[in-house]
Order: C-alpha cells, then structure tokens, then sequence
C-alpha cells in the first residue's frame, strides 16, 4: 500500500484508546502527523498516549477526554481541539460499539445511535470550518458490513418499541454511511473528501458490549476467523493517508479497495430525510440545553 508521509498534517482519531483505532492513531503518529485521540477512559487514554509517543518519538500525541454518546461532549471535543489547533487534516470517526441492551443517554439517544452514528455526524459538522481550511482533507468514517442488513427505522429510531443490537448496530452503521453519501455531495467542490469502510472481522475488544449467548458465540466467531487489529486499521490509514485516493469521495471501501455497498445505501431520499432528522435531534438537544441551563 503507497502511504505518502503525514509530516506536518493533523489528525484526529476517535475510539482511540483500543482495537482499531488505536493502531490507527499510532500509525499516524509514526508517519509524522500531530495525533489528537479522543478517549472516553482518562486511564486508558493517558496509558495509550504514553505508549503511541514512545512507539513512534513523535511527542505531538495529544489527549481528548469524552464520551461521544453525549452530544454536549461532542460539541466540548469540538471546541477544546479549536481551541489547540487551527488546522485539521484528517477526521477518523472510528469510535463505535453493540451494546446487548437498550440504553438511553442523558440526551434521551439510543447509546449505539448516539455513538456510532449521531457523534459523528456531529463532530463533523463543529470541525467542518477547520477541515475546509485545511485542504486538502479526508474523513473517514468506520461503518460495517453490518450497515447490510440495516435499515433506518424513521417510525422508531432510538429503539424504545422494538431493542435488538443487531437492528441498532446495523442502522447506526447503514446512518453513517448515508451520512458520507450526502455529505460528499454537499462538499463537492471544497477538495475535503468523506469516504466509509468496512474494516473487516476484527479480533478487537468490539465484543466487550454484548452479554451471555451473544457475547459467547462473537468470540468465538472473532476467534475463529477474527484479523489483527494491525490488519482491521489498513483500510482505515489508506483513506487517511494514501496518495491513491486523493480526490476520492462518496465511495465505501472494504480491504482497501473500493467496493458497493448496499442497493439500500443508495436511497437519496432516505438519506435526505435522515440528515434532516438529525439535525433536528441536535436541534432539539441544543434548545433543551439552553433551556435546562436558564
Ligand atoms: N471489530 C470488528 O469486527 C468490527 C467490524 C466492523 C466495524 N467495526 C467498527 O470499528 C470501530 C472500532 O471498533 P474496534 O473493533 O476497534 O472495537 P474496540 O476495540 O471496542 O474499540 C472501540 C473504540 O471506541 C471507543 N468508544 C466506544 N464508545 C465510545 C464512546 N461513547 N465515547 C468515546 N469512545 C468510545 C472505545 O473506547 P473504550 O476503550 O473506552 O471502550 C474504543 O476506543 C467501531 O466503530 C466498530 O463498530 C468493528
């Protein structure tokens, strides 16, 4: 794979305390770029944070502490990075999870829409001005082959009627994808590309969020024909990093390589009515913020 050097560049990688996106955000660090991980374990970010500076002597590895299943940590990710830097030239939403039961955030969010969908989208909107600034600029967006056998519930998103992790995981997965088709539509022309992927079967700790017979048989299933970590984060550094894609946006990638994905990610009006939804569930969260704080 032809990796050009990321001397000089600045990235921002979520999810990047374990898995995948550990190794992606330490690859970076040792292809030269300013690495900014963002970590919902202070612990465990601070311990990977050493690790990352010392693997690679790059010393420009810095820290950001939030759970991205809330909105208000969303934003404060957004404005403390602003705050560091002026330039962002890689986003990787790569933070994301299963979660065997029904949880609802402080937002009143599905915790696997909230994470694995609607945190992205909105990071990406708050650091939207600093990527178009930035130019040439990627982001990148973990999706699954699971976003497969997704489907966007409009009559319940969040759950509340009918909880199954596989339809959660799925949507959340299929939401993000749509996100990056609309998205590369509406950033035509700004040379800030947005490309998803699906990083393959990963023996990473993605299992963690599932209990009893699920937990049982996806270990077995990550045992038996899991990759690496090491493996699961080279489509992830090729659309970060690879000169072969420069200008590429809007397409799904699997084993680096790109490749279709569903006949149903394809839907333009569902994925038009997706992004209007969800900027009204920010909408919404942002106003009853300002209300709760009156
Ligand atoms: N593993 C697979 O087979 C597979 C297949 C397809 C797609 N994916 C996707 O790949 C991405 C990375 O997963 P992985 O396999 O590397 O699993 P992982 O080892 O569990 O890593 C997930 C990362 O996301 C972080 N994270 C989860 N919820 C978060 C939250 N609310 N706020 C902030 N950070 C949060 C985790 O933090 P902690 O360290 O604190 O848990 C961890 O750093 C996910 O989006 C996943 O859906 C994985």
């Amino acid at each position: 794979m032809a990796m050009s050097s990321m001397q000089g560049k600045v990235c921002l990688v979520t999810g990047s305390s374990s898995g995948i996106g550990k190794v992606t955000a330490r690859e970076l660090a040792q292809m030269g770029a300013a690495v900014v991980m963002v970590c919902r374990n202070r612990a465990k970010g601070e311990a990977v944070q050493m690790e990352i500076k010392e693997v690679s002597g790059n010393t420009r590895v810095d820290l950001i502490v939030a759970d991205l299943s809330e909105l208000s940590e969303v934003r404060r990710v957004a404005s403390e990075f602003k705050q560091n830097y002026a330039q962002l030239h890689v986003l990787v939403n790569n933070a994301g999870g299963i979660q065997s039961e029904h949880k609802v955030t402080s937002d009143g969010l599905e915790v696997t829409f909230a994470t694995n969908y609607l945190a992205p989208f909105l990071l990406t909107h708050l650091l939207l001005d600093v990527l178009k600034a930035s130019a040439p600029a990627r982001i990148v967006n973990v999706s699954s082959t699971a976003h497969a056998r997704g489907k966007v519930d409009f009559a319940d998103l969040q759950g509340t009627r009918r909880y199954s992790f596989a339809k959660a995981y799925g949507q959340s997965k299929l939401a993000l994808i749509y996100f990056t088709y609309e998205l590369a539509d509406r950033l035509k022309g700004t040379d800030v590309t947005v490309n998803a992927l699906h990083p393959g079967v990963v023996a990473s700790n993605f299992n963690d969020g599932m209990k009893g017979l699920a937990h049982a048989i996806g270990t077995l299933i990550y045992t038996l024909v899991g990759i690496s970590v090491e493996k699961g984060a080279q489509t992830p550094l090729y659309l970060a990093t690879s000169p072969e894609v420069e200008g590429v946006s809007g397409r799904y990638f699997s084993d680096c390589k790109e490749t279709p994905s569903s006949r149903r990610s394809y839907d333009a009006a569902v994925r038009q009515r997706l992004w209007r939804v969800s900027e009204e569930l920010i909408q919404q969260n942002a106003l009853s913020h300002l209300i709760s704080e009156n």
